[in-house]
């Protein structure tokens, strides 16, 4: 009961004293669309998602983009996406796409203008939800584990540079979720004292 009172505290207090745009970014399959729709929701704040966003103006799907325009392209436009959506005034959640952070530049955007949370997860947990790879460009290879193996090596010095870090192995997306709120407030909350 008292840990619900706390959670539902962290939530009013970050509703008041957030004012920056609060951004996920972690490889594929950590959850970032969903929790941060939950987020948002929880937050009452507007949401957005990168990858939707590209896809919402490309007409068609990121991976026809990667099919049609190549990862550097993508990359770019990623890019641009992200940097308009943190220029939108009110606070809101963004859920990066799992690459985004690879871009040095939008990687210092995310950290000069956001705040950060990195949705981290086993290479298990990861390859069991991604199991439909069609739709993702970069583990629709012959080998999904290698390849995923070797984004993980590649990246995760990268997500690490996320100002809160959670694990996101959990299949009980609340559980998640309240564990973002408390993380988010401890992180929010020691930076104002
Ligand atoms: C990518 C992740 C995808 C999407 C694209 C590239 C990546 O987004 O942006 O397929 O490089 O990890 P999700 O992380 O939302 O699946």
């Amino acid at each position: 009961m008292k840990n619900k009172s706390n959670l539902s505290n962290h939530a009013t207090w970050l509703r008041a004293h957030i004012q920056k745009p609060v951004v996920l970014v972690g490889m594929m399959g950590t959850g970032k669309s969903q929790l941060g729709a939950r987020l948002a929701r929880r937050l009452e704040m507007p949401f957005a998602d990168s990858d939707s966003e590209i896809e919402r103006r490309a007409g068609c799907s990121v991976a026809e983009v990667f099919t049609r325009d190549g990862q550097e392209r993508f990359r770019a436009v990623e890019q641009n996406v992200i940097l308009e959506l943190l220029a939108r005034t009110e606070p809101h959640i963004i859920a990066t796409g799992g690459g985004a952070v690879t871009r040095p530049e939008t990687l210092a955007l995310i950290k000069a203008k956001a705040v950060s949370i990195w949705l981290n997860a086993d290479p298990a947990t990861i390859l069991s939800r991604v199991r439909d790879v069609t739709t993702r460009p970069l583990l629709n290879q012959p080998d999904p584990e290698a390849a995923l193996k070797n984004l993980l090596d590649a990246r995760t010095a990268l997500y690490q540079q996320a100002d809160v870090h959670i694990m996101a192995d959990n299949e009980r997306i609340q559980e998640t979720l309240d564990q973002m709120i408390v993380a988010l407030y401890g992180y929010l909350r020691h930076r104002k004292e």
